[in-house]
């Protein structure tokens, strides 16, 4: 079993890398042999999908950019799930996941590659109500579209994801709220990925 994360972050080690990683971290407490792959959009090149057409007739791009890369990566068969994350932009997901979930297409188009798959995301905001709960339901929609199966942060604070508070006093890091809902969101990953495998 293998579970990917994206970061949607522009900034290699910013909140959202730490975040992610904080979540892969607790979902290897729940089971240790599940594979990991965090995948980070920052200084990539990744354009938005131009709708010339071509993906509806075969698993390609007419875009040659450092997509490819990522989707030669999530074809994996191994694939049980995948969570993105990103920080708040102007109260939603940025650019750079946009384009990521817009180039994605190709995946439904090609036999809806991530259908039942399982989806879930978490975000980063400055501010404590910047946007975090649109931001994740703009992520879940791009996975509902993929036919996928949704999770949330589950048991303890189950919510709609993991939701975080970058600039709260004292830092995001010692912010026992925020941690609490990525944690939860990586042992909820690994928790159902179980139940569909077995
Ligand atoms: C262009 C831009 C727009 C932003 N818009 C919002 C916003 O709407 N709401 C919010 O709470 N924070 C907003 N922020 C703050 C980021 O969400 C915050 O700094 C986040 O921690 C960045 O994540 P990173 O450290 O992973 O890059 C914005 C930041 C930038 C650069």
């Amino acid at each position: 079993m293998k579970i990917f994360a994206i970061n949607g972050s522009p900034r290699k080690n910013g909140k959202t890398q730490w975040a992610l990683e904080q979540t892969l971290e607790a979902l290897k407490t729940v089971d240790s042999s599940i594979e990991t792959e965090l995948i980070s959009l920052a200084g990539k090149k990744i354009s938005g999908c131009i709708s010339c057409g071509k993906c509806r007739n075969t698993f390609g791009c007419s875009i040659k950019d450092d997509f490819i890369e990522i989707q030669e990566k999530l074809k994996c068969p191994d694939m049980v799930g995948l969570i993105a994350g990103s920080p708040v932009y102007m109260g939603s997901m940025t650019s750079q996941m946009k384009a990521f979930w817009d180039r994605s297409v190709l995946f439904r188009r090609n036999g809806f590659f991530f259908k039942n798959k399982l989806g879930a995301a978490l975000t980063i905001g400055g501010s404590r109500n910047g946007g975090q709960d649109l931001t994740l339901q703009n992520i879940h929609a791009a996975m509902m579209i993929h036919d996928m199966i949704l999770l949330g942060d589950g048991y303890g604070t189950a919510h709609f994801g993991g939701a975080g508070w970058a600039n709260v006093p004292g830092g995001m890091e010692e912010d026992a709220t925020s941690l609490e809902t990525f944690q939860n969101l990586g042992k909820r990953m690994a928790e159902v990925a179980h139940l569909i495998k077995s």
